[in-house]
């Protein structure tokens, strides 16, 4: 198995591996992977602080409602981290690969083939991850998280490791062949993205290199009164906390500041219908909303000012709701090569 180098020393504290096994040796030896320890807040999620006992204060995770959640309220992550997070992020994986045809946009495909060094920032589970790998055998897979929900099974050409993407990315410059980065954007805050993400974005990636980001694009088409209720609340919410919730133009802005390190492609769109109505594809879109916005029951409750049951049963009519009024949020991929002659300043 190969190993990533970099000229950087080691620090003496590992990634924490508990969870996994990587697959690839990280000895603290002069020459090999920078370690950033990931940091932990010992503060709280906001929005369950009220339920949260001292206790808590120092665990990576807590349990609320039977869910467990990442206790860091420096990030903005609301979702579960848990194992039927773990499922619904699988379920998603599969219908953005039937939605685009495909894992990926950027035109890749042969150097992948001939053996490919890529980085999925945000890898979640790892369901990207754990497909390319088995797809690309002679590429190498790289998934970085914060929540470490990664599988203990895997094949060797994937690693996965523990960091916080806002602490800078472990890796020399220009050592991805690609690196691809799917709803991360809409749990961070935009500015800190922008302003330290998108570099480092740049600087991991090899000249000639593509960076592939994918997220929701635009507001809701057509969405029904509950859908529009949900979203007032909601999205207000996630503005407020410095959250881009419909990021598509922004991330073509963002890259384009780095016109002499990059071309950036024309955005590319494919709607998402939810709903019956769009058949089986939108029924399983519908289903995976649904259970996202069960995870997050904690927060609607708390946002919406309603109780549990009410909450419960207001996603009982919104799925009612999309059954007969099929609503469409539209999801974006944007494909960006680093120029060959570009600079890590
Ligand atoms: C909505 S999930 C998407 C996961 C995966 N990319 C997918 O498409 O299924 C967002 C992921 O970003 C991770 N994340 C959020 N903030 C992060 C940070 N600061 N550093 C690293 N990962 C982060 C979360 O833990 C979560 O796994």
């Amino acid at each position: 198995m190969d190993r990533i180098r970099t000229n950087r020393p080691a620090s003496l504290k590992m990634f924490d591996f508990s969870d996994t096994d990587s697959g690839i040796s990280y000895e603290s030896t002069e020459d090999e992977i920078e370690i950033n320890t990931p940091t932990y807040s010992v503060s709280l999620m906001d929005p369950i602080e009220a339920v949260m006992k001292p206790e808590n204060l120092l665990e990576k995770f807590v349990e609320v409602g039977g869910r467990r959640y990442l206790n860091d309220n420096t990030l903005k992550y609301y979702l579960p981290s848990d194992q039927k997070e773990v499922k619904r992020t699988y379920d998603r994986y599969f219908i953005d690969k039937i939605m685009w045809g495909g894992n990926y946009s950027a035109p890749v495909s042969d150097n992948l083939s001939l053996g490919a060094s890529v980085l999925d920032i945000g890898c979640g589970a790892g369901a990207w991850i754990m497909n390319m790998a088995l797809d690309y055998p002679v590429s190498i897979f790289v998934g970085i998280d914060i929540a470490p929900l990664f599988p203990e099974n895997h094949p060797p050409n994937a690693a996965f490791l523990k960091c916080n993407i806002m602490d800078g990315l472990p890796f020399p410059d220009n050592t991805f062949d690609f690196v691809r980065q799917a709803f991360v954007i809409v749990c961070m805050n935009w500015q800190a993205w922008k302003e330290k993400v998108v570099k480092e974005l740049i600087r991991v990636t090899k000249p000639g290199g593509y960076i592939e980001i994918m997220e929701v694009c635009r507001e809701d088409i057509n969405p029904g009164i509950i859908c529009q209720k949900i979203d007032a609340y909601l999205l207000e919410h996630l503005r407020k906390a410095g959250i881009n919730t419909a990021s598509g133009p922004d991330v073509i802005k963002a890259f384009n500041e780095f016109e002499n390190e990059v071309i950036v492609a024309p955005m590319e769109e494919r709607p998402y219908y939810f709903g019956k109505k769009a058949g089986r594809i939108g029924e399983a879109t519908l289903k995976c909303i649904l259970e996202a916005y069960k995870g997050i029951k904690i927060i609607l409750t708390h946002i919406m000012g309603i109780t549990e049951k009410e909450c419960e049963q207001m996603l009982i009519d919104f799925e009612k709701e999309c059954n007969e009024v099929t609503l469409c949020k539209t999801r974006y991929r944007a494909i960006i090569q680093k120029r060959l002659d570009a600079y890590n300043g």
